[in-house]
């Protein structure tokens, strides 16, 4: 069965986390990015080692495997680059091959500096995320397409470039570079990715294609999370995709037959960046979750935001991506907290002024002292642990299939429902 993940909250769930352990599967031929940009931080630990993967997709550590990056992922070449500079540094060329949609958009140096100039205000990451997607709707884009040969693309950046130093100048900004500095920083960083052996820039629709006829199965890996996205999420403080479970048809090309949909819910909520949060603990107890949870972000080191989980948010997600299943993540990071706290309002709503001003309806549930780490059994959890899950489960009228209780590859609890 294809599966996808994806983040029911405001991001950060540990998507990177679930993906790279369904990967495990001999069955899963490949593993798909299909929206976001750079702005992704996604989080895998292996035996201790970190890796933090931007733009490669999570499976990327499986030598076996498959690794697209579908139409609907911005590009940041020189970003890409350091992150395989890193991965080989670290893994040698043992990791997954790579294929890259011909359609993907680049981000550009203009992309980065009008996202701090005009978007700043929502707290975005800063990758020219927004400004990337705005030009390529707005018909504006440069796309891997255009990199084919060095002199199209330069003609690309000399028309783009007189347009955005107009823009920039307009909001008091600064913009220097030349568009041959451009050119030859761009091309630098695409000839390395193009000669890696490893990477292949070509047909995402047709590989995925062939690959579901050959019964290959496949994990589309979604980035951001619902209540971040452009359509359906917490508008305006959102980023520019489609994170839900939608994005995954256009950004990619293909339709799988057959989905499977499993939300990641974070044992209690996160946010980086501006926006409202009902449930947001400014206190010590969200102080000590962010401390014990080690909540600054992947991406840009930023402390995130905590709080108890949103069950109505949760239903949302569950409705917006018609989710088949939860995986809970950080189910350790509760232990000691005291007395815990799930919001049970009847109605979640994503107009953000209405949000803002709701006040939360709580349901208080005991905690835990016990150390959850080493436990891989359901039944093995403490009494209180296993009420949080079942009471979760009964109010999302979802299961709980895995629950995470530490951020290694083997901190899981396959929960049979
Ligand atoms: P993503 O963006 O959804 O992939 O999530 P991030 O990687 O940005 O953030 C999740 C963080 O939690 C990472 O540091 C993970 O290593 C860590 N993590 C994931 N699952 C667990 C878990 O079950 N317990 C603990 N303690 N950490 C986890
Ligand atoms: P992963 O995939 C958490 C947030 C930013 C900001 C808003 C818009 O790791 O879960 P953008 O740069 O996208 O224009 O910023 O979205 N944001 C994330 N928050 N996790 C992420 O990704 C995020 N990607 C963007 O903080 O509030
Ligand atoms: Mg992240």
């Amino acid at each position: 069965m294809n599966i996808a993940i994806i983040g029911t909250q405001w991001g950060d769930e540990g998507k990177g986390k679930i993906v790279d352990l369904l990967t495990q599967k001999k069955k899963v031929k490949a593993v798909v990015r299909y929206q976001g940009g750079p702005n992704a931080g996604h989080t895998v630990v292996v035996r201790g080692e970190k890796h933090a993967f931007h733009l490669l997709p999570s499976g990327i550590l499986y030598p076996d495997k498959t690794c697209v990056i579908g139409n609907g992922v911005i590009i940041d070449p020189a970003v890409l680059a350091e992150e395989i500079k890193i991965l080989e540094d670290s893994a040698g060329k043992k990791h997954a091959r790579i294929l890259i949609s011909e359609k993907c958009h680049l981000i550009m140096p203009w992309h980065k500096i009008r996202d701090v100039l005009d978007c700043g205000k929502i707290g975005t990451t800063g990758r020219g995320i927004g400004p990337c997607y705005e030009d390529a709707v707005g018909r504006r884009g440069i796309r891997l397409i255009d990199a084919a040969n060095k002199k199209r693309l330069g003609l690309r950046i000399k028309e783009e470039l007189t347009w955005n130093r107009c823009l920039i100048k307009t909001w008091k900004g600064k913009f220097n570079l030349s568009s041959e500095k451009i050119l030859s920083d761009y091309w630098q960083a695409l000839e390395g990715i193009k000669k890696n052996p490893l990477i292949q820039i070509g047909d995402v629709t047709e590989w995925l294609w062939e690959t579901e006829r050959k019964g290959g199965e496949i994990i589309f890996e979604g980035a951001q999370a619902t209540l971040l996205d452009i359509n359906h999420g917490t508008y305006p403080f959102v980023t520019s995709s489609n994170s839900t479970v939608g994005g995954l048809l256009t950004g990619t090309g293909f339709r799988p037959k057959k989905l499977e949909v499993i939300g990641v819910v974070k044992a209690y909520t996160t946010r980086v960046g501006s926006g409202p949060f009902p449930t947001e603990l400014i206190n010590k107890t969200g102080e000590r979750i962010r401390e014990i949870g080690h909540e600054y972000g992947t991406t840009t080191g930023r402390p995130r935001r905590c709080g108890w989980l949103d069950i109505p948010s949760l239903i949302y997600a569950k409705k917006i991506n018609n989710l088949d299943s939860l995986a809970m993540t950080k189910l350790d990071v509760l232990t000691g907290i005291g007395a815990l706290k799930i919001k049970v309002n009847p109605n979640f709503s994503v107009d953000t002024v209405e949000l803002s001003r709701q006040r939360p309806v709580y349901e208080t549930l005991s905690g835990w002292n016990e150390n959850i780490a080493k436990i891989r059994r359901f039944e093995q959890l403490p009494q209180a642990a296993k009420k949080y899950i079942k009471r979760v489960e009964q109010l999302t009228g979802l299961p709980i299939k895995l629950i995470g209780v530490g951020s290694d590859r083997r901190a899981i609890i396959r929960k049979n429902v």
